[in-house]
């Protein structure tokens, strides 16, 4: 991969983020553009961590204060949202707090944001079902129709062992690896692709069945869920090292790279190998992360490697938001839930975010992603 192209795309990047940051004073964009501009929202969903991971990374990158000056204003309302209890009753807690509070804390050292993170980690622990052994994604706890767990929070386990080693509480620790056991037990199917949610029985905890949200159905493999699996097994083997992860973090990307089509950016769901479709750029943003921090773990060769500088040249040439263009977002033709209608071939927050975390791991080999 062409360093000096990477380093040109993190800077139209940062370019279009800083033109467009007055819209978002004091809010957050939301987690999907409409019509290709992010409307003005506040810090409600689970992708507001991104946009403050956003504000951290262009602060690494140039050093220039407006960055860190907005990532740390954006600190007191991610306090506040806790407080208030806004959206925080789910698993999310890495996405949102991990990237913006344990973020700030890694890179600053502030007191507030480390506090706040770790009050997000007690959060996201106490979501914990002893029946059963995971961690509890939406809805009221224990309440049957949401007795599942969904593959996507395999990145927030790393809030966990974050808080266990500032803390020295392994029970932060103890947690997430047993989540990560029944996760890898169960939406991982036998050919290596993957389930979006699975369900257990309430009373006994027993594994029942699995389940999509936003995949085209329970049985296909919704391509976003697949690199959640990737990036996800990548970072819990970093804090593991539990020996039985590499052969399935392999198998888990092999299909994943087997099912791309030509250009190398997923369609939304892995049914679709070709024609109209709208595509999932954000997958493949995920899926470049994932074998990169795989690589960094051993857990890779060159040729896998190949193939993630192949991806992210793509999303470059092809997929990137360029300076001159009306929109305010950075990774064109993500999809958030096609048959929810939601977001459908538009800018979203993690695939912009994905997209400069790519970047910046290439800018920079050696830099410490916030996971
Ligand atoms: N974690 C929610 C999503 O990927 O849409």
């Amino acid at each position: 991969m062409d360093a000096d192209k990477a380093r040109r795309a993190l800077d139209g990047a940062m370019t279009i983020t800083e033109t467009h940051l007055g819209d978002f004073t004091g809010g957050f964009p939301p987690p999907a553009s409409k019509n290709g501009i992010y409307p003005k929202g506040e810090n409600t969903e689970w992708t507001a961590g991104f946009y403050t991971g956003l504000m951290w990374m262009f602060w690494e990158h140039s050093m220039r204060p407006i960055f860190r000056e907005t990532a740390e204003r954006h600190l007191v309302s991610f306090r506040d949202r806790l407080d208030r209890r806004v959206g925080v009753d789910n698993h999310d807690m890495g996405f949102v707090f991990g990237l913006s509070c344990a973020a700030a804390y890694k890179l600053t050292g502030s007191v507030f944001a480390k506090e706040t993170a770790l009050l997000a980690a007690d959060n996201l622990k106490s979501r914990f079902h002893e029946k059963g052994q995971f961690l509890q994604a939406w809805g009221k706890m224990g309440d049957p129709s949401e007795y599942r767990l969904i593959i996507d929070c395999l990145l927030n386990l790393p809030l966990l062992y974050w808080a266990a080693e500032v803390t020295g509480d392994n029970s932060y620790r103890v947690t997430a690896e047993r989540h990560l056991e029944t996760a890898r037990n169960t939406v991982i199917r036998e050919d290596f692709s993957t389930h979006h949610t699975f369900y257990f029985d309430p009373e006994t905890g027993a594994p029942l069945r699995g389940a999509t949200k936003q995949g085209y159905s329970d049985t296909s493999t919704w391509s976003r869920g697949q690199a959640w699996g990737i990036c996800g097994l990548a970072l819990n083997y970093k804090y593991t090292k539990d020996p039985s992860i590499p052969p399935q973090w392999a198998g888990v990307t092999e299909y994943f790279l087997r099912h791309l089509p030509g250009d190398l950016a997923a369609y939304w769901d892995f049914h679709f190998r070709e024609g109209d479709e709208p595509r999932d750029s954000s997958a493949s943003a995920i899926t470049v992360c994932g074998i990169l921090e795989g690589y960094r773990q051993g857990l890779c060769g060159k040729e896998t490697i190949e193939m993630a500088y192949k991806i992210l040249e793509s999303l470059i040439d092809s997929y990137a938001a360029r300076a001159e263009e009306a929109g305010n977002g950075l990774l064109k033709h993500s999809t958030y839930g096609r048959l929810l209608g939601a977001g459908i071939d538009e800018f979203t927050l993690w695939g912009d975010y994905f997209y400069t975390e790519a970047l910046m791991r290439i800018v920079y080999p050696d830099w410490a992603a916030y996971w």
